[in-house]
């Protein structure tokens, strides 16, 4: 009769693990996304968090990211990207040409890295038109290494900040300046060639890695718990027989 007790025991207890661990295997529901929270928790990146602040743009993206099944891709200048312009730079614009520099940091669509290697050019941004416009965004390139260019300024993707399938945060090394606000006014002059831009293998490594799952390790300490309790049930079992 102890026995049976015992043995009736064990087996519940081994079922009730076995309920409670499942639901812990699934993700847990992500709120909102918030584009200033992924970028604060990467650092260095307090101008660009002023400017997406001062320009509602932040607001913007959070909203689209709620609403459409398209994505977004964000391309990410850190603060020393803002530092290296020329000063004055950002200044010197209206309140309306820095909303459009931000958007133009901005693809309405999700775009894995790989994703890169098949889109046309002109990429259309949130600043407008590309093909008609000024906001012209031409990437270029060769296995995970992705070059952009503006027509005024040449960059690299430095590393993948955040993605999530839905949004992409991309570090890239300089500040994108639209052709129709920092184009070259006569046709004369010509581009200037671009030093010391080639990156490097660790840039292309840190492209390649996706960012950790914070729930991955609470499953498995779930499943092992599990696993362990299930050892433990079976061995009383035995020793009650
Ligand atoms: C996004 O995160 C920032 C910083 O953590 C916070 O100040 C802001 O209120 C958040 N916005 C939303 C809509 O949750
Ligand atoms: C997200 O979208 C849903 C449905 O479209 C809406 O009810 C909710 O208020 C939105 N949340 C935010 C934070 O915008
Ligand atoms: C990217 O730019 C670097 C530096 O200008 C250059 O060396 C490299 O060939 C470019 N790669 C592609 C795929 O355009
Ligand atoms: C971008 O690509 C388009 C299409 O290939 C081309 O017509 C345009 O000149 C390019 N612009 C820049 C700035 O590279």
């Amino acid at each position: 009769m102890k026995n049976h007790i015992f043995l009736i025991s064990a087996v519940l207890l081994v079922q009730v693990i076995a309920i409670a661990a499942q639901p812990a295997a699934a993700p847990a529901p992500a709120g909102p996304t918030n584009i200033t929270k992924i970028l604060e928790k990467a650092g260095q990146y307090t101008t660009l968090i002023r400017l997406l602040k001062s320009t509602q743009v932040g607001d913007q993206i959070n909203t689209q990211l709620n609403n459409s099944n398209q994505g977004l891709t964000m391309f990410a200048p850190p603060d020393n990207a803002f530092s290296n312009l020329k000063s004055g730079t950002l200044n010197s614009l209206t309140d309306q040409e820095k909303v459009e520099v931000i958007q133009f940091h901005i693809v309405p669509s999700f775009l894995s890295v790989s994703n890169f290697q098949t889109v046309s050019n002109p990429l259309r941004t949130q600043a407008g038109d590309a093909n008609n416009g000024q906001f012209p965004l031409n990437v270029t390139t060769a296995g995970n290494q992705v070059n952009i260019t503006t027509g005024v300024v040449d960059t690299t993707i430095a590393n993948t900040i955040y993605s999530d399938n839905t949004l992409a945060v991309y570090q890239i090394d300089k500040v994108l300046l639209p052709l129709d606000l920092f184009g070259p006014p006569a046709p004369a002059a010509a581009p200037k060639p671009q030093k010391g831009s080639a990156p490097n293998s660790k840039d292309k490594s840190a492209a390649d890695s996706s960012p950790s799952d914070d729930d991955s390790s609470d499953a498995m300490g779930l499943a092992c718990h599990g696993v362990l309790s299930f050892f433990v049930a079976a061995v009383i079992v035995a020793f009650s027989l």
